[in-house]
């Protein structure tokens, strides 16, 4: 249902337009004018209206409203700009409307998410995707279960969003202890909650792992939402906060082929303060080299940060079984395993990648079916 404009008028420097529900909201002459739908391309629907063309003193000469659209005529044009009711609503930028279309996730700890959201494999591949995009959207962490026990099934359902993003670790990664290894994942050893590569300058959004075999004693999964941690230590710890948002840390992975390195703070806002990204891996995290007398308070916070991440108030154990493809956020939820004995029975993980920019961005193309 669409909201009607009830009165439009001129007001100081902004059109001022009253919907039918009292949301009272304004739009400057010039936003106006560089969103005038006249000046979109018919087929690609971007903008070929050039916003050197007018001065940025642009004015209306007229303006004429009824419940569904609002019309402003330009000095010099003969066609008005004609705007939907709806379409002003769904971009109006004063406070309230902005926040309002803000998509906050749902934080959790291991007691308001004593296990994943689980979707089955048939059930995504076969139309049902949404319910599980949308609950890797709000809660950062899904399970999708019943997976054919299959080396591209991880593949097939990472497809379901985006084609896969490549990393130095090549496509798709078989996580299993090798011989010669050049990650501590790739090692039967303890791992601890974190976030997967980020060393690089946009490390990947979205993370598959799927469990094709799971016998060997230990190996445990564990999963935190790192945004509770950091909500967590806002509340409790604000200077600590303050500081794992505002210090970039190094962090590097190198090996014989390659040496990236990246520079982030541990926690990244939006711009409304929201909970943007986390990056978290002591194993990847280089020698500090921040500003030396901030070094020990950034490692307080940096520990604060680790140990919370390990508190069983946040850190939700599960045991992945094979079929079982773990699917998160990687900008968000940290992840690890406990050790494991790898000749006790055989452990086998195959993960892959895609971004978050497309995860949304398929949601947002599955809604306009819906
Ligand atoms: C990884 C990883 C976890 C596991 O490969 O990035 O964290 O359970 N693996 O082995
Ligand atoms: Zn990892």
């Amino acid at each position: 249902m669409t909201n009607a404009i009830t009165k439009a008028e001129i007001n100081g420097g902004a059109v001022r337009v009253i919907f039918d529900d009292g949301r009272e909201t304004a739009y400057h002459f010039l936003w106006l004018r560089d969103n005038c739908p006249r000046g979109l391309h018919p087929q690609t629907r971007e903008r070929v209206f050039d916003l050197l063309s007018v001065g940025d003193d642009v004015a209306p000469i007229r303006i004429a409203a009824d419940a569904n659209a609002l019309s402003v005529w330009w000095d010099g044009e003969d066609a008005p700009s004609v705007f939907s009711a709806e379409w002003l609503r769904a971009n109006a930028y004063d406070g309230q409307s902005l926040s309002e279309r803000r998509i906050l996730p749902t934080l959790w700890g291991a007691k308001d998410l004593p296990a994943p959201p689980r979707f089955s494999f048939a059930a995504v591949k076969n139309g049902a995707a949404l319910p599980w995009l949308l609950a890797l959207r709000d809660y950062g962490l899904t399970i999708i279960d019943e997976a054919p026990p299959r080396t591209d099934a991880v593949r097939e359902a990472a497809h379901l969003i985006a084609p896969l993003r490549r990393t130095n670790f090549g496509e798709e990664f078989e996580v299993r202890s090798k011989p010669d290894p050049n990650n501590v994942a790739y090692t039967a050893l303890d791992l601890q909650a974190h976030t997967d590569l980020p060393n690089r300058e946009m490390p990947p959004g979205v993370q598959f792992l799927h469990c094709l075999a799971n016998g060997a004693t230990g190996g445990e999964s564990v999963f935190a939402d790192g945004f509770r941690i950091a909500a967590e230590m806002r509340e409790t710890d604000a200077a600590a906060f303050a500081l794992l948002c505002d210090t970039p840390l190094p962090f590097r992975f190198h090996d014989g082929e390659c040496d990236l390195r990246f520079y982030a703070p541990t926690i990244a806002l939006d711009r409304h303060g929201d909970f943007f990204q986390i990056r978290h891996h002591l194993a990847l995290t280089a020698p500090l080299d921040i500003d030396f007398a901030k070094t020990p308070a950034v490692y307080r916070a940096l520990r604060a940060f680790a140990a919370l991440a390990r508190d069983s108030r946040f850190a939700l154990d599960l045991r992945l079984a094979p079929g079982e493809i773990a699917v998160f956020n990687n900008r968000r939820i940290l992840h690890g395993r406990r050790a494991f004995d790898p000749s006790s029975g055989a452990r086998h993980l195959q993960g892959c990648y895609v971004d978050w920019d497309e995860t949304l961005s398929r949601i947002r193309v599955l809604e306009r079916g819906e």
